[in-house]
Formats: C-alpha cells, sequence, structure tokens
C-alpha cells in the first residue's frame, strides 16, 4: 500500500469541494494580481501525483478515432524522448526516476497575461478530454493512442496573445541531472518546438496530461506535452515548462539539427518523402509486420498506407490552402 508524506497530500484531496472552490477562488484573485492566468470555471480539471493515478472527471470528444488504440505496453515502452536516451526503450528504462511534481509552466512574450504558473493552476480551469488518436512518426512507424488532454486553443485564449504573436513556441525542462540525455550533444538543448497561431488554435492541438485514463508515464512526457495529430511526432514536444508567444518563427531543435530532413511544418504528408526514406507507408506497432526493425521494414515494405495530414485533413487541410507543403514540409 502506498503511504503519502504529508507534503506529498494536495489541498484537494483533503478539503471537501466547498472548501476547494474557496480556495480556488483565493488563487485566482491571487494568480490575477500576478500571473494571472487562472479564470473561473467550475470543472477544475485536478491531477494526482502517484504513478498510474486514475484521473477524475475526463469527458469523451467527438474528435476521438474509433480505431483500436495500442496496448499501454506499446505506448509505454517504444518511445522517442532523447533527454533519457536514443533506444526506443531507453525512456521506459531512465525515466522512472524523474520527479515531474511540482512542476511549473512559465508563459512568456506577446501576450497579455503571461507569468510562472504551477501545474495545478494552470489546470483549474479546464475540463479533462479522451483524444484518441493516430500518432506517426517522421520514422515511419504509427501508433493510436489514447491521450487525456485539454485543449490548446483554451490555454492560448486565456493568455489574450497580442495581434503581434505569430507563433507560439514550446520549451521541453532543460536539467542535465534530471534528463541525463542532455549530456550528451545529440541535439541543442533544450528541446523546441513551434507551431503558427492558427495550428495551436485548431480544436485537434491539445496538451496531454495522460494516457489511458491514468496520468501520464515519464517516458510519454510527464506532466505535460503537447500532441498534434496531424504532423509528424517530434512536434509533439513532451515535459513541457515554456509557453511563448512570439512574432517570428522559431528554430526547432530538429530543423537546427537537420534543416533539410526535418521543417518546421511536418505535417505528415505521403507525397513528400523523407531525403533518406519513403512515407508513403508506415508500420503500425502491435502489428503483423510490428516488430520487424529491419531497414527492410522501415524503409520500404510496411503494410499500411499512410495518409494525408494522417488522416486529419478535414480538420486541418484549410490551414495549408495555397502553401507549396513539398518547400513548406
Ligand atoms: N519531446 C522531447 N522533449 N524530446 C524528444 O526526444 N521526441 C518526439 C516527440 N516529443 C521527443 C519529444 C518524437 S520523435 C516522437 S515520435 C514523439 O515524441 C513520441 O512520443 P511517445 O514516445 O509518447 O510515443
Amino acid at each position: 500500500m502506498l503511504i503519502k508524506k504529508p507534503n506529498d497530500i494536495k489541498w484537494y484531496e483533503i478539503t471537501d469541494k466547498a472548501t476547494y472552490l474557496n480556495r480556488r477562488a483565493f488563487l485566482r484573485s491571487a494568480a490575477m494580481t500576478g500571473a494571472a492566468l487562472v479564470t473561473g470555471s467550475a470543472s477544475a480539471a485536478t491531477l494526482p501525483i502517484e504513478r498510474g493515478a486514475k484521473l477524475a472527471g475526463v469527458v469523451p470528444s467527438a474528435f476521438s478515432t474509433d480505431e483500436t488504440p495500442n496496448s499501454y505496453e506499446d505506448i509505454t515502452t517504444y518511445n522517442n524522448f532523447y533527454e533519457f536516451g536514443t533506444g526506443k526503450n531507453d525512456p521506459a528504462k531512465n525515466a522512472t526516476g524523474f520527479q515531474a511534481r511540482p512542476w511549473t509552466i512559465t508563459i512568456s512574450g506577446n501576450a497579455e497575461k503571461t507569468g510562472a504558473i504551477n501545474l495545478d493552476d494552470f489546470l483549474a480551469p479546464h475540463t479533462l478530454e479522451d483524444r484518441i488518436y493516430r500518432l506517426r512518426c517522421v520514422e515511419a512507424w504509427s501508433m493510436v493512442i489514447p491521450w487525456v488532454g485539454i485543449p490548446l486553443a483554451d490555454v492560448i485564449k486565456r493568455c489574450q496573445p497580442l495581434s503581434s504573436a505569430k507563433y507560439v513556441v514550446f520549451e521541453t525542462l532543460n536539467d542535465r541531472q534530471r534528463m541525463p540525455g542532455q549530456r550528451y550533444s545529440v541535439l541543442d538543448w533544450p528541446y523546441i518546438e513551434g507551431l503558427t497561431i492558427a495550428e495551436a488554435m485548431n480544436p485537434l492541438s491539445i496538451l496531454a496530461v495522460g494516457v489511458y485514463g491514468e496520468i501520464l508515464p515519464n517516458q510519454n512526457g510527464a506532466p505535460i506535452r503537447l500532441v498534434v495529430p496531424w504532423k509528424y511526432g517530434f512536434k509533439s514536444i513532451k515535459s513541457i515548462v515554456k509557453i511563448h508567444f512570439s512574432e517570428t518563427r522559431p528554430k526547432t531543435s530538429w530543423e537546427k539539427a537537420a534543416p533539410n530532413e526535418y521543417g518546421f511544418y511536418a505535417n505528415v504528408n505521403p507525397q513528400v518523402d523523407h531525403p533518406r526514406w519513403s512515407q508513403a507507408r508506415e508500420r503500425r506497432i502491435g502489428s503483423a509486420d510490428a516488430n520487424d526493425d529491419s531497414w527492410r521494414s522501415i524503409f520500404g515494405t510496411s503494410k499500411q498506407d499512410t495518409k494525408m495530414f494522417n488522416g486529419y485533413g478535414e480538420q486541418v487541410a484549410h490551414l495549408y490552402e495555397g502553401l507549396n507543403l513539398r518547400r513548406n514540409f
């Protein structure tokens, strides 16, 4: 049985609902004088901290696919999270001791509401939603993942970006003690990603805090990560500590590492190949050919066709009208 230390017990676990809501009102007014990010709502999302803890008050979403999700095992043992190693199983092994709480997110740049806010207060005004999405990695494998998250658009609205804000930039924690992979210069740390404001406001974009109705495992980007399902997986940045509203397009980590291979847009597109392999097909993890990690499987014989915008064209194609997707890859 798990016995919690007193300072691990959250006030929302020991107070009744009325006290809890008063406390929220207090935090709200306190926040208004500082970071000013917490606005009112009856359906406060709260996040437990124990590994594997169930998330409460999660509602379904019409944006979920009815495809069968991958197993919890697939989703939590086949990962890309270079801060914990470059092997697919490294994050599951190396991130076990990562302390994802307490966690602070800093909002900065061209917005009315900026400042540092702790994760509980950041999430409090939102309702958690189930979002079962396809994930297509640029490496030509894919999964179906039942995320739990909040619409990014609602967060953006709360920050009240100025008209000069054209991009939203996200940053992962930069701490080589806690993220040992950052001791190696495989990427220019911290991991940075970005979206146009229109992409960030699209109803498909979420900040995920859970998987399979439970809090996000460390290897999947605890405690909070981006999920943009029509883009290659590397856009879905993990363990976010900064959200910045920028007038100019950021140089993202993968763009810096290999600009001719990983573009800013990174929309899933079966017609535009990676310079070193085809993007026409994908290997669905958990399917018959999934465990075949051979070059043959990765670069040619995978069974499943990749769909334009990963099958989310109806929701996002309008964002790219008139844009040359071959040049803006
Ligand atoms: N975010 C950070 N900070 N570091 C990473 O190495 N890898 C990306 C993305 N987000 C990565 C990251 C890549 S390449 C993919 S495919 C997805 O995370 C994988 O997410 P998953 O491991 O939860 O499936």
